[in-house]
């Protein structure tokens, strides 16, 4: 059984700010790397069985049109935003790629295990605009390149850490960005940036051109930045809220209907920027993010101090108590039908995830994003309470099967 720690209704919240002018400062004037927000919304209705069948033109506000015992959720398809980064990256990223570019970084550090999705993400966004990506990769070269790995050799420069120096992460950054700058080049670390820059400053930048200007003359100075592993950073949650504005429009989910947003959670950054943004809006909707790489205790820590990194960052403040305290509560952090070590694949689960692709079209994997599928089932299912329409984010993650796949085989060899 889920346990729902809603303390969100407990919240009754408002910004000193309205909801408009929380969304002037923080999103207004802001180059982004998606040129927009937009993404479909699919439907999947469930029959016992379990049985799926997709539907992709949902009657949204029309619930007449959807028969009241056939049990639904919609899918918000961010899996489909880009071929080879996961939804959730691209939104991750969406406000931090043009930051690059306003500092003329040349070259971008950045780490992960050998099956990085962030990695792998960070090397195309940064191939796509001619930023040099080196990634250090924990462990050693895998006998086979595929999935996320294949993507990050692909695109960028990768280079295998032994695991006892990839223990100090910030120590092996630093050498690696310093080596990588040689005695002109700088280095800056993306936490810098973000303290130096004020929301005016960053929209509007004048350094946009001047990057492209001393590339085409030939101006070989360095500036390195260090990324950390993950990009769990504030700067990440921006991309998310543009989601939750896009999606709050009046012609799609709008702004009155309760909802229950679902997503798989592995730092937690992806719930915390749609938890944020709710609350701030003013929605009537409840994220639940099912916990997979942590302790419930872990996910809140990182949601409060996510919080108040982005206060600080953007200089938003709160009247209400509940999200300038420890245990803000703007996310449901719920456990997993069958909890387990994290990456771990159970009896079955593979299967499930044949029948959904089989029957929807739609891929989901058995780390992430089939732990989300399944908390939406359930809290979409007639068994459930009556109460607001379930929508589930669909985060991506299909080159993870290639990484899952790979560690099958290995362990096969062995
Ligand atoms: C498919 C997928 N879903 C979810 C996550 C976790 O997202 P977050 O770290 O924002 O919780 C990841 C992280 O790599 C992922 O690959």
């Amino acid at each position: 059984m889920i346990q729902f720690n809603s303390l969100q209704n407990q919240i009754v919240s408002m910004l000193k700010l309205g909801s408009e002018e929380f969304m002037q400062k923080v999103l207004n004037n802001r180059r982004w790397t998606l040129p927009s927000p937009e993404t479909k919304i699919h439907q999947i209705v469930h029959t016992r069985g379990p049985n799926f069948l997709l539907n992709t033109h949902p009657p949204f506000g029309d619930v007449n049109r959807v028969s009241k015992e056939r049990d639904y959720f919609y899918v918000v398809r961010d899996d489909l935003l880009h071929p080879l980064v996961n939804g959730n990256k691209a939104r991750k990223l969406d406000g931090l790629l043009p930051l690059l570019q306003h500092y003329s970084v040349s070259d971008v550090v950045t780490c992960g295990g050998c099956q990085s999705a962030h990695t792998a993400a960070i090397a195309v966004l940064c191939a796509e605009r001619g930023i040099v990506s080196h990634l250090l990769l924990r462990g050693e070269q895998p006998e086979i390149l595929t999935g996320y790995n294949l993507m990050s050799t692909m695109y960028g420069n990768v280079i295998y850490v032994p695991r006892t120096i990839y223990a100090n992460r910030e120590e092996m950054l630093k050498s690696y960005a310093k080596s990588v700058a040689g005695n002109d080049g700088s280095v800056l670390w993306f936490g810098d940036i973000i303290e130096a820059s004020s929301a005016t400053e960053l929209s509007t930048s004048p350094n946009f051109m001047q990057m492209d200007v001393s590339r085409s003359e030939g101006n070989h100075h360095r500036n390195i930045l260090v990324i950390n592993e993950g990009a769990g950073d504030s700067v990440a949650l921006l991309g998310v809220i543009r989601l939750v504005q896009y999606l709050s429009q009046n012609h799609l989910l709008g702004k009155e209907r309760p909802m229950k947003f679902v997503v798989d959670a592995g730092t937690g950054t992806t719930a915390v920027g749609l938890g944020l943004a709710a609350h701030c809006l003013g929605l009537p909707w409840e994220v639940y993010a099912v916990i997979l790489a942590d302790k419930i205790e872990g996910y809140r820590k990182q949601e409060a101090h996510l919080i108040s990194e982005f206060k600080k960052h953007f200089n938003i403040e709160f009247i209400d108590q509940n999200v300038n305290r420890e245990d803000a509560g703007i996310v449901n952090w719920v456990e997993r039908g069958r909890p387990r070590k994290f990456g771990n694949v159970l009896e079955g689960e593979v299967e499930t995830c044949q029948q959904i692709a089989q029957q929807t079209g739609i891929l989901v994997d058995p780390v992430y994003t089939l732990a989300a599928w399944e908390t939406a089932m359930l809290l979409s299912s007639s068994d459930a309470e009556e109460g607001p329409e379930v929508v589930l984010l669909h985060t991506g993650g299909t080159l993870g099967m290639f990484g899952l796949a790979q560690r099958e085989t290995e362990e096969c060899r062995r």
